[in-house]
């Protein structure tokens, strides 16, 4: 595994790796790497010529009262995982790399960026889309990969990269979780074994939606509130929304249809998870 920490390396290595039609896969990570993320690099490697990956902690995604300080960086640990999961190359800058000084450019996707988690983490997506952009143009790869679990990041990125017109398809790989059902997530590791317990409210509220769902219930308010009376069972846990939208728009639905996406997060402390079903 070639390891390239500046741009113009990357960018050489890529465009060499990627010659003559090779499929050329990205799998963008912040590192602190879990079957999540090993889920999205195996799907990788079984639909590309060549895997790349980056781990890059992207500053300008966390809001100022966040966790970019603390948030885990096990590069080591990182980067012996990616190398037994056969990647080829791996993409990790430094924060001058990515932003250079003076950097005034940013991609927003309006309105989807301001919905779900945009909504209670102002410029997270702004963020995101214009880290995601800026991999996509120094990594040029046919096919990026994304975790499920995100599902509103998936949104916005499947929208920059429509109204962008960049030549990358987006494929979004199906949440890992826990045997008890958490799902998998680098800031699970915050929790102490009380929240970890506490935790498990997120994925059982949304149970608790699909099979209200699958009772027949269609009334999204009534479906929603099914969700949340089983989320204040758990009084360790504090509701940050828990919402049935569209899985494209991000926009409110009424009434649940099959497609529909249910995303709930929730704080643990200053922690905050996150997580979501589709209805079937
Ligand atoms: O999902 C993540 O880990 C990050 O948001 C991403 C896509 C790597 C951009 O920093």
């Amino acid at each position: 595994m070639r390891v390239c920490e500046t741009v113009a390396t990357m960018r050489a290595e890529c465009a060499s790796l990627g010659y003559g039609g090779r499929r050329l896969g990205l799998v963008p990570t912040m590192g602190a790497l879990h079957e999540g993320h090993l889920s999205l690099l195996r799907a990788a490697r079984a639909q590309c010529d060549v895997v790349a990956a980056s781990i890059f902690v992207n500053p300008t995604q966390f809001g100022p009262q966040e966790d970019l300080a603390k948030y885990p960086r096990p590069f080591a640990r990182d980067s012996e995982l990616l190398r037994a999961e056969g990647v080829d190359l791996l993409f990790a800058p430094s924060a001058d790399e990515m932003y250079p000084t003076g950097a005034v450019t940013h991609v927003n996707v309006e309105g989807l960026s301001e919905r779900l988690c945009g909504r209670s983490r102002p410029g997270h997506f702004r963020g995101v889309a214009t880290v995601v952009s800026k991999l996509f143009h120094v990594v040029q790869p046919g096919v990026a990969f994304f975790g499920q679990k995100d599902a509103a990041q998936v949104a916005v990125i499947r929208a920059m990269v429509r109204d962008l017109l960049l030549p990358v398809e987006i494929v979004a790989c199906p949440i890992v979780r826990e045997s008890d059902g958490l799902a998998l997530s680098s800031r699970n590791v915050y929790l102490s074994s009380e929240q970890r317990r506490q935790a498990l409210a997120l994925f059982r509220s949304l149970l608790r939606v699909q099979e209200a769902y699958e009772g027949g219930e269609r009334d999204a308010t009534r479906l929603l509130a099914a969700g949340v009376e089983e989320f204040s069972r758990e009084t360790g846990v504090r509701l940050d929304f828990l919402e049935m939208v569209n899985p494209e728009s991000l926009e409110p639905l009424e009434f649940a249809q099959p497609g529909a996406l249910v995303a709930v997060a929730g704080f643990l402390g200053s922690t905050r998870l996150i997580d979501n079903v589709v209805l079937s």
